[in-house]
């Protein structure tokens, strides 16, 4: 096993590149100080590191490249307080005393359905509100659960399509906010959990994995906890030599639960067939957070001085690591992942993390990713695709996310021309023809600025329109003679005409 995952990952340094080139450069136009040719990547993915060449009559650089970006900006007004009275503040400006002089309170789990989120208080406070359009929250509410107080290690909520749920280690509570108001329905069948766990519900059945006892299944019916399947060490590590583990984490994507077990590494589980993926395995000791969104996975290792984040790919009964990332001790709480960047929680330093991008080949300024300061985040949810939900400790805001492309502009000065060669290793490509898991590529493209000088400078346009006003006076003035004079011939036909007339009538 061991030797396989080894192989894996040799193996994943040796992604197959595509050669891709355009057959003819494309000839631009442009005048100098005046047009600007710029185009954008969007079709070549994420661009690893990029190379302008110019030649020909070349005499200044003309091209800018920016690379691609994703801005994480909050909504200016949307932040509220919740566990205090001061409504609107803004969290960073407060100095860390302040905020927890203010805040003996605070946020430890939130749930959503649909539209409507859910944040649970320390104390057993319930805060509803509901995203609306706009974007903000509405019908803002406050309710309490009637809990017993002193017992509740590791409080969470959580949801399922239709109710929500709290959960401690000796509690066990249905709740539904109908109308603005809460209705409470206790489950008795809880056991008492020993040790820490997490726990989410999907399609009626509720997954509880503990480090200790491993993963319990147990159905819902009628408000009763009916125990399904238990999963201990030997039936989620069937014919392999692991004699301890510690459940940590979970994340589930597509179909597949993704078990965190700190001592030995990711196990998984199908929740459409309810078994072990017993041939699925990553050897990966001593991480504590986990994250998968379209196979693409994070891992997070905390350690004395220095936190790992190995990222990865899902692939057939293993993964592929893409990258492995040191930085100094930061305690990573939580990961969210984007289309191509992830967002590593860690407070009160968040870091916008690019993803798939190979260390060997990419521009060491994309490595370090952006950092943002925002205080005490708990997590975030995505709501649409560029609107985001924040929780804080002590309250939400609203942010809007905005992925933006690489992008070229070229502008020059000079009157020249420039053959200008782009050469870039980006993550995709435009002949898709490849069945490759990556489907990287070295590109280039060759651009023939033809750069020619303004016709006339600034002094000779002014002449030039001065002249255009002249000239278009004088044809104005010839029409308004020719009007006239047509005029005037056509009164004196007319009066020449009438004196025939008159002329004629007196002769009969
Ligand atoms: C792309 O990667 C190759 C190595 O495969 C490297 O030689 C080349 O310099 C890279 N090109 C750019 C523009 O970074
Ligand atoms: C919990 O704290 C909030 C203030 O943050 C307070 O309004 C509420 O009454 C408290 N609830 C209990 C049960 O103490
Ligand atoms: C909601 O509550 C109000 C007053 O508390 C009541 O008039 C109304 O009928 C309720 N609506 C529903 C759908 O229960
Ligand atoms: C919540 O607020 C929206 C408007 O933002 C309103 O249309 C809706 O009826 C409200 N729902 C409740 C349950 O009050
Ligand atoms: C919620 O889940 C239940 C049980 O899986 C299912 O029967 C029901 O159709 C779901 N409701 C919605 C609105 O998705
Ligand atoms: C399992 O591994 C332990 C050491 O990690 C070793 O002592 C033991 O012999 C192994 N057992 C089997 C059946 O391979
Ligand atoms: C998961 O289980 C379902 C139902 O048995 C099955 O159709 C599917 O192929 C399984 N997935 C994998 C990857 O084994
Ligand atoms: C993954 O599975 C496919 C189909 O079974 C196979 O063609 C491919 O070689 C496998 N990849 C690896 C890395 O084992
Ligand atoms: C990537 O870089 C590492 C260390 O800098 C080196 O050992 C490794 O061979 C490189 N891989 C490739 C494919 O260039
Ligand atoms: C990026 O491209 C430049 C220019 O081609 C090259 O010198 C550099 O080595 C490349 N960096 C990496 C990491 O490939
Ligand atoms: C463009 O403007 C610069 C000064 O900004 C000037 O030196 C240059 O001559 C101008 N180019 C042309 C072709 O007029």
């Amino acid at each position: 096993m061991f030797i396989f995952v080894q192989f894996l990952l040799v193996f994943s340094q040796e992604i197959t590149w595509t050669n891709y080139s355009f057959a003819f450069p494309q000839f631009i136009p442009l005048i100098a100080n005046k047009t600007v040719f710029s185009r954008t990547f969007e079709e070549f993915g994420q661009i690893l590191n990029i190379s302008i060449e110019y030649n020909g009559d070349i005499i200044e650089p003309i091209c800018n490249f920016d690379y691609q970006s994703m801005l994480f900006q909050r909504q200016p007004q949307t932040l509220i307080a919740l566990v205090t009275d001061l409504q609107q503040i803004d969290i960073d400006s407060l100095k860390t005393e302040e905020i927890q002089q203010g805040f003996s309170n605070e946020l430890i789990s939130y749930a959503i359905i649909d539209r409507d989120l859910i944040l649970l208080e320390k104390n057993g406070t319930i805060h509803h509100l509901f995203y609306s359009d706009g974007p903000k929250f509405t019908n803002y509410t406050t309710h309490q659960l009637s809990i017993i107080l002193d017992k509740n290690e590791n409080s969470q909520i959580l949801s399922d399509n239709q109710s929500y749920y709290y959960v401690d280690s000796e509690q066990f509570i249905k709740f539904n906010i109908n109308n603005g108001s809460l209705e409470q329905i206790n489950i008795h069948s809880w056991n008492k959990v020993n040790g820490h766990f997490k726990i989410f519900i999907k399609q009626e059945y509720v997954y509880l994995i503990n480090s200790i006892n491993g993963m319990s299944i147990y159905k819902m019916q009628n408000n009763i906890l009916l125990p399904f399947n238990q999963f201990m060490i030997n039936d989620i590590y069937k014919n392999k030599n692991i004699t301890h583990f510690n459940l940590v984490d979970y994340s589930i994507d597509n179909e597949f639960l993704y078990l965190l077990d700190y001592e030995n590494g990711v196990s998984r589980f199908n929740l459409t067939s309810m078994h072990m993926d017993n041939n699925f395995f990553i050897y990966q000791k001593g991480c504590n957070v986990i994250s998968i969104q379209n196979n693409q996975i994070i891992l997070i290792q905390q350690n004395q001085i220095l936190s790992e984040i190995y990222e990865g790919r899902i692939v057939n009964d293993s993964w592929f690591m893409i990258r492995k990332k040191t930085v100094t001790k930061q305690i990573i709480r939580n990961v969210q992942q984007f289309d191509n960047y992830a967002l590593l929680i860690s407070n009160p330093t968040n870091n916008i993390y690019q993803k798939n991008l190979i260390e060997n080949f990419t521009d060491l300024s994309l490595n370090s990713g952006n950092n943002f300061y925002q205080m005490e985040f708990l997590g975030v949810i995505q709501m649409d695709s560029d609107l985001i939900i924040g929780i804080y400790k002590y309250g939400v805001a609203i942010y809007i996310a905005q992925e933006s492309s690489a992008q070229i502009s070229c502008q020059a000065r000079l009157s020249q021309q420039n053959r200008v060669t782009i050469r870039l290793n980006s993550t995709n490509c435009l002949n898709k023809n490849q069945e490759d898991d990556f489907n990287y590529c070295q590109c280039r493209l060759d651009y023939v600025f033809d750069v020619h000088g303004v016709l006339m400078s600034p002094y000779q346009e002014d002449l030039y329109i001065y002249l255009c006003v002249v000239a278009f006076s004088i044809v104005v003035a010839l029409f308004v003679a020719i009007f006239f004079i047509i005029r005037r011939y056509q009164l004196k036909k007319e009066k020449i005409d009438h004196l025939r007339k008159s002329r004629r009538t007196l002769s009969y």
